[in-house]
């Protein structure tokens, strides 16, 4: 299984924090944002992990993390992604490196406090396809929302006006070596991007999409909102379990 961490993008509604560095670098709480989606991959047990970053500052990472040891790892991979073509094109980017294997997709401004080993577990045990984790959220219209029909999602629609659930689409995917074919098909959107939202679709048309629900709290970081909850949550969870707290 390979791990793929997404963290381009000019971070342009968090301005003017994102004037001088990456979005990404920010910190929350006691660490820069990129930690956490890495630990979540690596405790998770993804090792071979991949970061897609882009933009000015994309060199700080590499003085950030070298080869990943404060995760543990012996090497990190590292690709720039040129101009602003969306979370899906960033993904494309890594054909490349997955070879064939299936692959945990962690957005680079998402933090959980689940751990997403059973998630990850599941997957292996699908076979083919590709698996999302939800979450129900307040602000639905914020996000990648899902259409259930069961245990079915039978579709997606990305930050809809009039949401038809409060279920949001997390920015932890997996996938199996189509995804790079499917994206191959994308057209931009209307905000000019690759969605990942139409390569969930086409898999949802597939009839190949599973899904779990998280247990644990979930937020994006990209925003000031969700940027300052990112940073509560993270010290509430990081204090609570200190014995000196
Ligand atoms: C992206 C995706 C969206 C998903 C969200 C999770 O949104 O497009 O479907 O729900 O990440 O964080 P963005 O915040 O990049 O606009």
């Amino acid at each position: 299984m390979r791990g793929i961490v997404l963290a381009g993008g000019l971070g342009s509604r968090l301005l003017p924090l994102t004037a001088i560095t990456n979005k990404h670098l920010l910190p929350v709480y006691d660490k820069p944002m990129i930690y956490y989606p890495i630990e979540t991959l690596v405790r998770a047990g993804v090792k071979d992990i991949l970061l897609v970053t882009g933009g000015n500052y994309a060199g700080d990472f590499l003085r950030l993390l070298g080869n990943g040891k404060a995760f543990g790892l012996s090497h990190i991979d590292y690709v720039y992604q040129e101009g602003e073509g969306g979370i899906a094109e960033a993904l494309g980017l890594a054909r490349y490196y997955a070879e064939g294997e299936r692959m945990v997709v962690v957005l680079g401004d998402n933090i959980i406090e689940d751990d997403i080993t059973p998630f990850v577990e599941a997957f292996r045990a699908q076979g083919e396809g590709a698996r999302i984790l939800l979450k129900e959220v307040e602000d639905p219209e914020r996000f990648g929302v899902a259409e259930l029909d069961g245990d079915r999602v039978v579709a997606i629609e990305e930050k809809p006006k009039v949401p038809k659930s409060n279920h949001a689409v997390t920015g932890v995917y997996m996938y199996d070596a189509n995804v790079f074919d499917i994206i191959s098909t994308l057209k931009p959107s209307s905000r000019g991007e690759l969605e990942i939202t139409d390569v969930n679709n086409a898999y949802i048309r597939r009839g190949t999409m599973r899904f779990d629900y998280l247990k644990g709290w979930w937020t994006d970081a990209g925003t000031f909102e969700s940027l300052y909850r990112a940073n509560r949550l993270v010290a509430e969870g990081t204090l609570g379990k200190s014995p000196s707290a």
